[in-house]
């Protein structure tokens, strides 16, 4: 039986940004601080997902030696542009996803990280990626997965609870519209929601137990309704 099409190897297949709140240089150097913040050092990183490398260039001002990965040829493209723009010559780009990327590994890293892809995974493909994770994470080593979606939080913030003038018309309102999108998503066979799934942390972490790490979440600094998880050996 042939493998069933990932829908959002299809979905990301013309992509070229990584879908940012805002892609000015700007805020992009506003997130990379974050994130350098949480990733905490190391001197070699494997950035999952990495885009259209709008993080990965600024991390490898901090990095001696990084890879970039990702499912989606125009991304890869236009993080080609942006690492040459950037002079940035310690980088290498990998077109591979979860499951064929450890086949393209030849040495292991200090920080393995992804942000923002994370939610295009299900609990099962976290599961497998944790695993061959720790097989190609140096002794002391770090996995830093930066923006999940919290389940917990990201329907209200859909509904619009956070927003500036949420009203019981605007909240019904969005209910509404997001039930129509569901439906019409679902005849379609397109993904329901653009942003992916949406994960509980303490499933994330029972996940980490279970393969040895101990992790701790931290909330996103510049998306209200997503978060950080870090995992060390415990
Ligand atoms: C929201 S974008 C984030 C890009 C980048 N990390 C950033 O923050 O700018 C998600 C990226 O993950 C990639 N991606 C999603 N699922 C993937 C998978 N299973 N394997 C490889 N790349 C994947 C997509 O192609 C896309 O470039």
């Amino acid at each position: 039986m042939s493998k069933p099409k990932n829908i959002w190897k299809e979905f990301f297949k013309d992509k070229k940004h990584g879908g940012h709140r805002c892609s000015s240089e700007g805020f992009l150097a506003m997130e990379a601080r974050e994130k350098l913040y949480h990733l905490d050092g190391g001197s070699t990183l494997l950035d999952f997902g990495c885009g259209a490398a709008e993080l990965l260039t600024y991390y490898a001002q901090k990095y001696e030696q990084l890879v970039g990965v990702d499912f989606s040829q125009s991304m890869l493209e236009e993080a080609s542009k942006r690492i040459e723009r950037k002079k940035c010559q310690n980088i290498d780009l990998i077109l591979a996803d979860h499951e064929t990327l450890w086949e393209n590994l030849d040495t292991s890293f200090d920080r393995i990280t992804a942000a923002g892809v994370i939610q295009y995974l299900t609990f099962q493909e976290i599961d497998a990626f944790i695993v061959n994770s720790s097989k190609y994470l140096n002794k002391g080593g770090k996995i830093v997965l930066f923006d999940l979606l919290d389940s917990r939080l990201y329907p209200l913030w859909k509904i619009g609870l956070f927003s500036r003038n949420a009203s019981c018309l605007s909240i019904l309102h969005k209910i509404g519209f997001e039930f129509r999108t569901i439906i019409s998503a679902s005849l379609k066979n397109h993904p329901k929601d653009i942003l992916g799934f949406a994960h509980n942390p303490y499933k994330v972490e029972e996940i980490a137990n279970k393969h040895g790490f101990r992790m701790i979440y931290v909330r996103s600094m510049y998306y209200e309704y997503k978060y950080h998880a870090i995992m060390f050996r415990a």
